[in-house]
């Protein structure tokens, strides 16, 4: 009974078609989160439109000159490290040559097997102590050598140790060195 005078309280005095609607309400959460999302989009509009706040192109700009920055640093950050000579660092970077199996395609003698000689002065991919670390870093996976040689990542020093051991060793002359590539390789004098 309470509940049919409700009705006839809320109950619209038009009918289309025999059809009634009653009054109904927006329930007060609907209407405050109404409110509150016209107040939201105004401060929204000030911030990005009137006061200078990042549009997406600029946002996207920006990650991009963030990315390139960091990238550029993981490049640069080698540049100052040199060969190393003395015999305790060669002899880290001799144990590290084993261990990421370096020796397996380069030989024990670093004169070369699968992959090339790394003591003479004929060199394809560069030959200064940075540009060396950089090409082990990551490898050259097309040709079978994986980064790192073996692609267990090791650290800065530790790379640092191992080109210092190849350095060490430059123009050795191994018996039975490989071959020089000379379609390929060309003259370069290892350099820390
Ligand atoms: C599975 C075989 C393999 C392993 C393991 C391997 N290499 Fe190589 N490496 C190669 C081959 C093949 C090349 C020649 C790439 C090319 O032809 O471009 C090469 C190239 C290189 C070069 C560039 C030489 C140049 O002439 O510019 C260096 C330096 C090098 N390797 C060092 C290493 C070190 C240090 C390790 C261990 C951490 C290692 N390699 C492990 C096969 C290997």
């Amino acid at each position: 009974m309470a509940e049919n005078q409700d009705e006839k309280d809320k109950l619209l005095d038009h009918s289309y078609d025999g059809i009634q609607e009653l009054d109904n309400h927006m329930p007060r959460w609907w209407v405050i989160g109404f409110y509150v999302s016209i107040a939201f989009a105004f401060v929204y509009m000030f911030y990005y439109h009137f006061a200078g706040g990042p549009l997406q192109i600029q946002e996207y700009e920006n990650e991009i000159a963030a990315a390139k920055s960091t990238s550029q640093q993981v490049q640069a950050a080698p540049s100052d490290l040199k060969a190393l000579t003395d015999k305790a660092s060669i002899a880290e970077g001799e144990k590290i040559f084993v261990a990421h199996t370096c020796s397996a395609c380069h030989a024990p003698t670093l004169g070369g097997l699968v992959g090339p000689n790394l003591t003479d002065d004929f060199w394809m991919h560069g030959c200064d102590f940075t540009t060396v670390m950089g090409n082990i870093k990551k490898g050259f996976a097309q040709k079978g050598m994986l980064p790192y040689g073996n692609g267990k990542p090791m650290d800065e020093s530790e790379l640092q140790k191992l080109v210092s051991y190849i350095f060490s060793k430059h123009g050795s002359k191994p018996a039975g060195a490989k071959a020089i590539d000379t379609a390929r390789e060309v003259k370069c004098k290892p350099k820390a």
